[in-house]
């Protein structure tokens, strides 16, 4: 551990505040990204009371241009070992089953997917140049198992899904490593924001710990906790008719109902454009 540089987007909360909390300690320099200033100070703190060098930067993954420049400039001034694109955001359909607003499908794809490319582009090449490297992307096993709620999210973090696998192969040939995260639920402020039915939910500490394990030891991908991940295993197996009756069942419920739904509440948490419905 000690000596390392990693950087982590979205650490303000959740799994990426978890993530900086785990990997705390003398000898590891940390990278955290946020928008949110007071959230992302405290965690900040929190990290350099355990022996960390922290450097917060306030920043909209949005950015993606001056995110890119940055993280470079980072790079060149101590060399990054370990990026972890966890930033994200979430909204579903409206409580009869209308579609998300543009707004919110739009804030999806350009945290969720263009965020992430934007924060592990800029190292590829300097970490495939050095021979060494970890690349961490945070997608969702609603990107292996589209949720009829989520549609955007799931497409988002289907995209990293693909991103991810097309990039490893070139990577492993110059010894870096690129860990694919497909979470479960986990208790965050997104899960809790999502409202519905949250199966198997992990806490954003055992969520870290996982990712944090899986990203060290080099491994292609990491999804939790496994019944889940079987079941979505078995979903892509069975018939397509079969499989979207199971999921209207347990996703759309409501919507089939007419009637107000608690599962199905859109909201994008981004400040100034939070949309409830
Ligand atoms: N929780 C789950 O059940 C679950 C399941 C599967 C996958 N995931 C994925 O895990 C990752 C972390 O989610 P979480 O559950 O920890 O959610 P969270 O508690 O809502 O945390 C999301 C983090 O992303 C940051 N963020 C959001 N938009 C940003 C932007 N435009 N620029 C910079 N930072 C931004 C937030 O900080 P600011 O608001 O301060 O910017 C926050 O630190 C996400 O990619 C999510 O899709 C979560």
């Amino acid at each position: 551990m000690s000596g390392r540089h990693i950087l982590i987007t979205g650490a303000s909360g959740g799994i990426g505040a978890a993530l900086a909390r785990h990997y705390a300690r003398p000898g590891v320099a940390l990278v955290l990204v946020a928008r949110h200033a007071g959230r992302l100070g405290a965690v900040a703190e929190a990290c350099r009371e355990r022996g960390a060098q922290v450097s917060a930067l306030t920043l909209d993954v949005r950015e993606s241009e001056a995110l890119a420049d940055l993280i470079a400039r980072f790079d060149a001034e101590r060399p990054i070992d370990t990026v972890i694109a966890n930033a994200g955001v979430e909204s579903s359909l409206g409580r009869e089953g209308q579609a998300e607003l543009l707004s919110d499908a739009l804030a999806q794809i350009r945290t969720n997917f263009e965020g992430a490319v934007a924060t592990v582009l800029p190292l590829l090449d300097p970490m495939r140049a050095r021979g060494a490297g970890r690349v961490v992307l945070v997608a969702s096993l609603a990107g292996r198992m589209p949720l009829p709620d989520q549609p955007t999210y799931s497409a988002t973090k289907a995209g990293l899904i693909a991103f991810g696998e097309a990039l490893r192969p070139v990577l492993a040939a110059r010894g870096v490593s690129l860990t694919v995260a497909c979470p479960g639920f986990v208790a965050t402020g997104m899960s809790r924001d999502y409202g519905g039915w949250r199966p198997l939910e992990w806490s954003a500490e055992r969520a870290a710990a996982a990712i944090a394990a899986a990203a060290d030891r080099g491994a292609r991908g990491i999804a939790f906790p496994w019944p889940l991940v079987a079941l979505v295993g078995l979903g892509r197996c069975v018939p397509a008719r079969l499989r979207e009756w199971v999921l209207r069942l347990f996703f759309v419920a409501d919507i089939r109902r007419g009637a107000p739904s608690t599962r199905v509440g859109g909201m994008v948490r981004v400040e100034g454009e939070s949309v409830h419905r």
